[in-house]
């Protein structure tokens, strides 16, 4: 099938477009739908889970499993080819290791107020680029699930459905944009719109 990249996507090898489960998806639309009904059954996963977040590489690994292993191969496995955005992917692993605790250390010292912390997670999470696809979704619900376990309410994202292009999703591209230049006042403005 044919995939159509929105602006700020990143691209898929030919190995990773080989190993989409689905074989009978012909257009966009229907990976998108697709792709939606397994994020869905990642919620139901973790609806019934004890601990929901925890700010761990494995929880990491196991979110995007529980998002996308009906649809791709590699779900919950770690890229192993560089793309246009992302760290080398060998230093996949550490960064977010390191990422994590950051954190830890933030929340320990009080060092921004909690949607500082958690765009600025949600930021670092999309400059990793941890997995060959999906990192805009899973990074916006790892970033959920940090605030609800800091008893906060989930960011509203603009309010509407960022995967497809739209006026929203430019706004958000353009924040995230601003914070790869440190500043992350467009990106505190829009995840809270
Ligand atoms: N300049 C940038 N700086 C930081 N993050 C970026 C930048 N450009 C794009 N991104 C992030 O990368 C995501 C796209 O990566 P990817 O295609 O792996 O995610 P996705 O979940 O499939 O896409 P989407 O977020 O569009 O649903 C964007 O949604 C955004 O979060
Ligand atoms: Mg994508």
């Amino acid at each position: 099938m044919k995939i159509d990249y929105p602006m700020g996507a990143t691209p898929l090898n030919l190995d990773e477009i080989a190993d989409l489960i689905p074989s009978h998806l012909r257009v966009q639309s229907e990976l998108n739908e697709w792709e939606e009904a397994n994020i869905l059954k990642a919620h139901l996963w973790l609806a019934q889970k004890k601990h929901s977040f925890l700010l761990h590489t494995d929880f990491c690994k196991q979110l995007h499993l529980q998002m996308f292993n009906e649809t791709w191969k590699w779900a919950g496995q770690f890229r192993r080819s560089d793309k246009n955005i992302g760290v080398d992917w060998s230093c996949i692993q550490v960064s977010l290791h390191n990422l994590f605790q950051d954190v830890e250390a933030q929340i320990h010292y009080q060092s921004f107020d909690m949607d500082e912390m958690a765009a600025r997670l949600h930021h670092r999470l999309v400059l990793i680029h941890a997995f060959p696809n999906g990192n805009g979704r899973h990074s916006r619900l790892m970033t959920d699930l940090f605030l609800k376990a800091q008893n906060r309410p989930a960011f509203s994202w603009g309010a509407s459905n960022l995967s497809t292009m739209s006026k929203t999703r430019e706004q958000y591209i353009q924040a995230l944009r601003a914070a790869d230049k440190h500043d992350y006042q467009h990106l505190l403005n829009f995840v809270r719109s």
